[in-house]
């Protein structure tokens, strides 16, 4: 039996994750719930899955939760909270599901203290890099990808001679605006934005996928996972969303991973690692007729792209002066207070006005998402 601490219960990972433990009850417990603010889904799945560790944001809502449970447990909040939960003694899994580099701490805290950790965080591998696999060394813990590409990658690479592989390819559906010109992208709206073709997700990595900087993330995210150079790492554009990753041997020949565009499948991977059981997500449905294509990225259009790229080969901090410039930006989009075009031109801007340096502890890094984020913001402010 496997017992978790999935943090952001209440996200768009968390439910799927909750799904995938509902079907199999015998091999998965829930010990450890951690949220932000949907204090009525978190209280509601606490009646469902009986945690015994529950953290929501504020001091306001845990107090809520405490007068509003049908039973006792213990309740926290704020970032203490969420390490409470990832290193409660009676888990031996953590499902990594926050949004953003806030869920850093807690991601690393667990490595180190040895769980198996199913990372859907990518900003947290983006921002603390080689140092996530020194906390899994130190710790003993064990990071498996939940990100569909990087899943499907490990089941690719899982067993390989390193040295029979020339790249790997992650695909991109291409996000809304894949065949939009350039003008009309750059005056996209927030809704045109959020309007995902194929995948249903949270609105930060809906907007990433607009812009094409999840893909960039993702290919940061291959890069610190899989030991491999900027150059070992490719995008091809997918529309159909059901190839996740290809890998591409010396001998010119490539091995493709196929399955249904659900995220409970590369979770079910993670948490049932290494066993393939019967799930949530029914077989591939190779009967029903479909065609599948493959394009290449136009990073003139989608210039976030091409910026993960400079940053991966920049290496050090750049990747975590990249993710939090953007996490700024796309929450300045999604207020209304920056256009669609400007969030690729205040990653841009930060990443060329700060200077990255080689990666050497979690406070080094955390005080350069910080100083992107004040000179993101300061960014943002002088725009009319
Ligand atoms: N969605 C996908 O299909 C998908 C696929 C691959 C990777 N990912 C990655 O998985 C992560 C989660 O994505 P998502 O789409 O599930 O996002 P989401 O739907 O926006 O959910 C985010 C979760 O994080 C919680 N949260 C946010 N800030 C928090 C804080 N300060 N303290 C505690 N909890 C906090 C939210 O809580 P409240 O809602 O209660 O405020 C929510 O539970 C992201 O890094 C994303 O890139 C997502």
């Amino acid at each position: 039996m496997r017992r978790l601490a999935v943090l952001g219960s209440t996200g768009s990972i968390g439910t799927s994750t909750l799904d995938v433990v509902q079907a199999h009850p015998e091999r998965l417990s829930v010990v450890a719930l951690a949220a932000g603010r949907n204090r009525d889904l978190l209280r509601a799945q606490c009646e469902i899955f009986r945690p015994r560790c529950v953290s929501v944001a504020s001091k306001e809502d845990a107090d809520w939760l405490r007068t509003n449970l049908s039973y006792t447990l213990d309740l926290h909040w704020g970032e203490e909270g969420l390490l409470a939960c990832a290193l409660h003694p009676g888990a031996d899994t953590v499902v990594a599901a926050i949004v953003g580099s806030v869920g850093l701490a807690s991601t690393e805290a667990a490595l180190r203290a040895g769980r198996r950790v199913c990372v859907a965080n990518k900003e947290s591998l983006v921002v603390g890099g080689a140092l996530m696999h020194e906390a899994a060394r130190a710790g003993g813990g064990e990071l498996l990808p939940v990100d569909s590409e990087h899943a499907a990658l490990h089941q690719l690479l899982e067993n390989r001679d390193p040295a029979s592989i020339r790249e790997v390819r992650i695909t991109a559906s291409g996000g809304p605006f894949r065949d939009w010109p350039l003008a009309r992208i750059q005056a996209a709206t927030i809704q045109e934005a959020l309007n995902h073709p194929t995948w249903k997700m949270g609105p930060k990595i809906t907007i990433d996928s607009a812009t094409l900087m999840n893909k960039g993330l993702e290919v940061i995210e291959a890069s610190v996972l899989f030991g491999l150079s900027a150059d070992q790492v490719a995008v091809t554009v997918h529309p159909q969303s059901q190839v996740h990753a290809m890998v591409g041997f010396h001998d010119g020949s490539y091995q493709l991973q196929v399955c249904a565009n659900d995220m409970k499948l590369p979770i079910q991977y993670c948490l049932l690692y290494p066993d393939k059981q019967p799930g949530p997500v029914a077989a591939y449905p190779w009967a029903e007729a479909r065609t599948w294509t493959f394009e290449a990225p136009d990073l003139h259009r989608f210039p976030c792209l091409g910026l993960a790229f400079e940053a991966l080969r920049a290496g050090g901090t750049a990747p975590a002066l990249l993710n939090a410039a953007n996490e700024v930006a796309v929450a300045a989009f999604l207020e209304g207070r920056l256009s669609f075009w400007d969030i690729q031109a205040c990653n841009r801007d930060t990443l060329s006005a700060i200077s990255a340096t080689p990666l050497t502890s979690l406070p080094q890094v955390l005080d350069a998402d910080r100083a992107a984020r004040r000179h993101a913001e300061v960014w943002v402010q002088a725009r009319p």
